[in-house]
């Protein structure tokens, strides 16, 4: 027998809550989780630990104190670094969650076609699953992203459509996903899995990705924050710490040329991954308590810091990220704990300003 990961194993997540029927749906993804940390443990321990194929290795990403980039009186900043997970981004997390439950709903079938709207790393994370499940996968994207993601999802043997960005990054992405809801109206073999307003993409979140910093940090979590590209990320970790503890304060974090929610004007931004200039039907409005902008400028140095004083090579939005989480933990002082994701790695910007 072969160690599972995902999606929730060993009927744990079902024992759990029948045990607490009566209890939130956070305190048994908790228990659920425990229980199959203990399960992995002893199937380690007796030295199992094949994985049937790369799927099976997505997550338990490791989390980083930083060290030389807070400041004296500040809180401890955690950050969960998910360029080192499978496919290098925090999205194979949900591009793996999505096709599985599509899969179990029977809406993705074995010649089904997955085209996916989308400005970089998601369409890496399906083309990924295509790839290991047989599906032909086809990404469209902005011509605006990196090149490397282009290059790597056609490298998981995908195929990309380019959509021109004319300067209006909200108005491109919605071309992309017009133009992959024709493609669907055509053919009744399209799945369009639709990260935006997939359930199983914040869903992915509330049960793993929050679960492993609950369990990596061992001890209260102060404040969390994340920049919104599907609002997945913040949705689903934000709901089950703020389980955990109610206190907590998050922010959601803009870039300056893709304010929407603070109300800001939608232009340009290097800030690939977040702002993309609409609010998304998966975002909990309702999560975070205060919208942080972040420059462009603010993003990029954070970020070639992150390199620099941490050893830490992330992409843009991580210096997004981190930029924000400084700012919180300030705010919150000595002796408490902020963290914050790194959604991906730097080695997908070679041709971006992180590398001038
Ligand atoms: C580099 C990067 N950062 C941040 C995000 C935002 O994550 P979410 O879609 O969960 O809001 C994404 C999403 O694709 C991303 O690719």
């Amino acid at each position: 027998m072969v160690l599972q990961r995902y999606p929730e194993t060993f009927g744990a997540w079902e024992i759990a809550q029948k045990i607490v029927q009566k209890w939130s749906k956070y305190c048994a993804c908790v228990i659920a989780h425990y229980m199959r940390i203990q399960v992995c443990r002893c199937w380690k321990g007796m030295g199992i630990m094949i994985h049937k194929n790369i799927l099976e290795a997505i997550g338990h990403t490791p989390i980083i104190q930083l060290n030389r980039m807070t400041e004296e009186g500040s809180a401890r900043v955690l950050v969960k670094f998910e360029g080192l997970n499978v496919g290098g981004s925090i999205k194979t997390r949900t591009a793996y969650n999505m096709i599985i439950r599509a899969e179990e709903q029977g809406v993705l079938k074995p010649d089904s076609i997955i085209v996916e709207p989308t400005s970089g790393n998601q369409g890496i994370g399906l083309a990924l699953v295509g790839a290991v499940k047989g599906y032909r996968t086809i990404i469209i994207m902005p011509d605006s992203v990196s090149r490397e993601r282009r290059l790597l999802v056609e490298h998981y043997g995908a195929e990309v459509i380019l959509i021109h960005d004319a300067g209006n990054i909200g108005e491109c992405i919605e071309e992309c996903a017009r133009t992959a809801e024709k493609m669907k109206r055509e053919n009744p073999k399209v799945f369009v899995p639709q990260q935006f307003e997939n359930p199983a993409n914040p869903m992915v979140h509330r049960h793993h990705t929050a679960l492993e910093i609950l369990e990596q940090t061992e001890g209260p979590i102060d404040g969390f924050c994340s920049g919104i590209g599907t609002g997945g990320t913040i949705t689903g970790v934000g709901e089950t710490l703020k389980a955990q503890n109610p206190h907590m304060v998050i922010w959601a974090v803009e870039p300056e040329n893709a304010a929407i929610l603070a109300g800001g004007n939608i232009g340009t931004h290097i800030q690939m991954g977040i702002g993309d200039g609409i609010i998304p039907d998966v975002l909990n409005q309702k999560i975070y308590e205060d919208v942080v902008i972040i420059t462009d400028e603010e993003a990029l140095q954070t970020a070639k810091d992150l390199a620099v004083k941490e050893g830490l090579m992330c992409g843009i939005s991580s210096g997004t990220n981190v930029a924000a989480a400084l700012k919180l933990a300030k705010r919150l002082g000595k002796g408490k704990t902020v963290v914050t994701v790194l959604p991906d790695t730097a080695e997908r910007y070679f041709s971006t300003p992180l590398f001038e």
